[in-house]
């Protein structure tokens, strides 16, 4: 029996404008999936997934996360003619759109192959194999998502669009953030939200040539804040990113609703994370008093929402 570990994460800066080549920034979270490898007679492989998972999610990546399976199975060249795999998932992170769920579950799977087979991969073969099964999810993935869950803390990505080396620089902020992230309940399709950005993007290249260089300026300002540790930036950088995000039309209305209460309650900075349209909304608060309030409002409107430190 083998297994591994993948963490959930969560982006703080970046989302979609990450895929064109943009920096981002991102954590992993302290929740993580578990996959169990068992190698039986037989051939072929089964999974049993037994995340926790908001309603609809799983039925709605069921096939993708067949496809995923398939993917890093085959990238890691591992036979399932003279054997047979019984894959089992598990772990304390919330399968739900915008919490790095498929790329958790790649690279905790990336790593219980490795442990079974004794294949001696290091970090960048995980993140690889990871790599390949979010492909199943994403369509195109900037490789984010692999990158936060593979390596773990507070990263710096940047995406090379020529398919050589990603940037990744680990980032160390002098202050720890307290999030409260409030889940919409609703599944998006990365995949599609993806091509639609894409769509519009080639439909209206100026608009977003512009929203793209204002966001530049804006991620460079967010690493900054970060490494100074001044929250009081970081949130107002938050709200500014989520309205570039409303303006490529990936913030929904519940992302939006969730924002606005968040505010409401005392949040310095809130903005949807993730794929958009549905998923997660990270709000930061400046101290446990003020965390406590925006959690309980978002509750009270009959949304989960999950409290961390981060950073
Ligand atoms: C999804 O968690 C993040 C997106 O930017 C897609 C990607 O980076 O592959 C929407």
């Amino acid at each position: 029996m083998g297994s591994g570990k993948g963490y959930g994460k969560t982006i703080l800066f970046g989302e979609h404008f990450v895929v064109y080549g943009l920096p981002a920034i991102a954590s992993a979270l302290g929740s993580y999936t578990i996959a169990n490898v068992k190698v039986v007679l037989g051939k072929g492989w089964t999974v049993d997934d037994q995340r926790p998972a908001t309603p609809g999610y799983k039925k709605k990546k069921y096939n993708e996360a067949l496809q995923s399976i398939t993917n890093i199975i085959e990238h890691l060249k591992v036979d399932i003619e003279s054997q047979k795999l019984e894959i089992t998932f598990s772990g304390d992170l919330i399968a739900a759109s915008g919490v790095g769920a498929s790329a958790a579950q790649c690279t905790s799977l990336a790593r219980a192959l490795n442990d079974s087979f004794k294949l001696d991969l290091d970090d960048e073969k995980i993140n690889e194999a990871a790599y390949e099964g979010e492909k199943a999810y994403h369509g195109t993935p900037s490789g984010i998502d692999n990158t936060a869950s593979t390596y773990g803390g507070l990263i710096w990505f940047v995406k090379n669009l020529s398919g050589e080396k990603n940037t990744m620089d680990l980032l160390q902020s002098p202050k720890k953030m307290l999030l409260v992230i409030a889940n919409s309940g609703i599944t998006a399709s990365t995949t599609e939200v993806v091509a639609d950005v894409r769509r519009l993007k080639e439909e209206n290249p100026k608009k977003f040539d512009k929203i793209f260089s204002k966001y530049k300026n804006l991620a460079e300002e967010a690493k900054k804040a970060l490494l100074d540790g001044d929250i009081l930036v970081i949130g107002n950088l938050m709200n500014q990113n989520h309205k570039l995000l409303q303006e490529i039309t990936v913030s929904g209305g519940i992302n939006d609703k969730l924002v606005n209460l968040a505010l409401k309650n005392g949040a310095i900075g809130a903005k949807m994370t993730g794929t958009g349209r549905g998923g997660l909304v990270i709000a930061l608060a400046e101290n446990e008093e003020i965390q406590e309030k925006i959690a309980k409002a978002i509750e009270k409107e009959g949304y989960d929402a999950w409290r961390t430190m981060i950073g």
